[in-house]
């Protein structure tokens, strides 16, 4: 998978080069370039904001530097761009995490772990200028995506949960693929508990039934465990 981010902090991702995700790129399973927006301005002060037309507080993401570092993304990918509009299935996804957008969650990571080329856009500020998605959506398929019902100080920390949790479930990227199938959320319910060696630590021993050998008792409970554990924390997941 090909994944581009658009930020004024790319030194945020460097932490990418770590870990599991790290890995996948030594491989080639995921190609990232990371694009500083003030790249593409032409000021001397490197300006990529400012004040919001109609008045109002904090600035705005000018459009200037948006649509030429996009136009030099988005010219890069081989796909052929000839359905209406544009824009293809097949061609670039083009994200903006914004408290506006609709919530990220596990099945939505899924979807997006089949797409061949991901481009993120990380506003700061007050936002972006509207005329960037717009323009955007004339030749690309654009998506803005929220982390949750909080406002974050720009786009760049829900760009790094989504790619960590986009990037762990494209294959051959968590070595045991069996792993991914546990975890909460991906049955619709959270995971049961874990426990390791040794059976009894500090006066609180590990539930007998792990230690008995008998797998399908072991997987009657680990299932009541969710079941518990999702009706207590996560009421509304059990909801029709
Ligand atoms: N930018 C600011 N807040 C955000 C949020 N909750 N999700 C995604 N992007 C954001």
């Amino acid at each position: 998978m090909r994944i581009d981010i658009v930020t004024i902090f790319p030194e945020f991702f460097d932490v990418l080069d770590i870990s599991l995700l790290g890995k996948a790129r030594q491989s080639g399973i995921i190609d990232l370039g990371v694009h500083n927006l003030r790249d593409a301005t032409t000021d001397r002060h490197r300006t990529v904001d400012d004040t919001p037309y109609g008045g109002g507080a904090g600035m705005v993401m000018k459009p200037e530097p948006w649509g030429e570092t996009l136009d030099g993304i988005l010219a890069s990918d081989s796909e052929p761009t000839d359905a209406p509009g544009g824009t293809s299935e097949d061609g670039p996804l083009v994200i903006f995490p914004s408290p506006a957008g609709d919530v990220f969650t596990q099945a939505m990571a899924r979807e997006l772990s089949a797409e061949k080329h991901l481009v993120f856009g990380c506003g700061r500020y007050e936002g972006i200028d509207q005329r960037v998605f717009d323009h955007t959506a004339t030749r690309a398929r654009v998506r803005l995506v929220s982390l949750g019902d909080y406002v974050l100080n720009g786009g760049e920390v829900a760009v790094m949960a989504m790619i960590e949790a986009i990037g762990r479930l494209i294959p051959g990227v968590v070595g045991n693929p069996h792993s991914l199938v546990e975890e909460s959320h991906e049955d619709g319910l959270l995971e049961a508990p874990s426990y390791t060696k040794p059976a009894s630590w500090r006066g609180l021993e590990v539930p007998p039934i792990l230690l008995s050998g008998n797998h399908g008792a072991i997987a009657a409970w680990r299932r009541e465990q969710q079941l518990e554990r999702t009706r207590r924390v996560r009421p509304d997941l059990l909801q029709p």
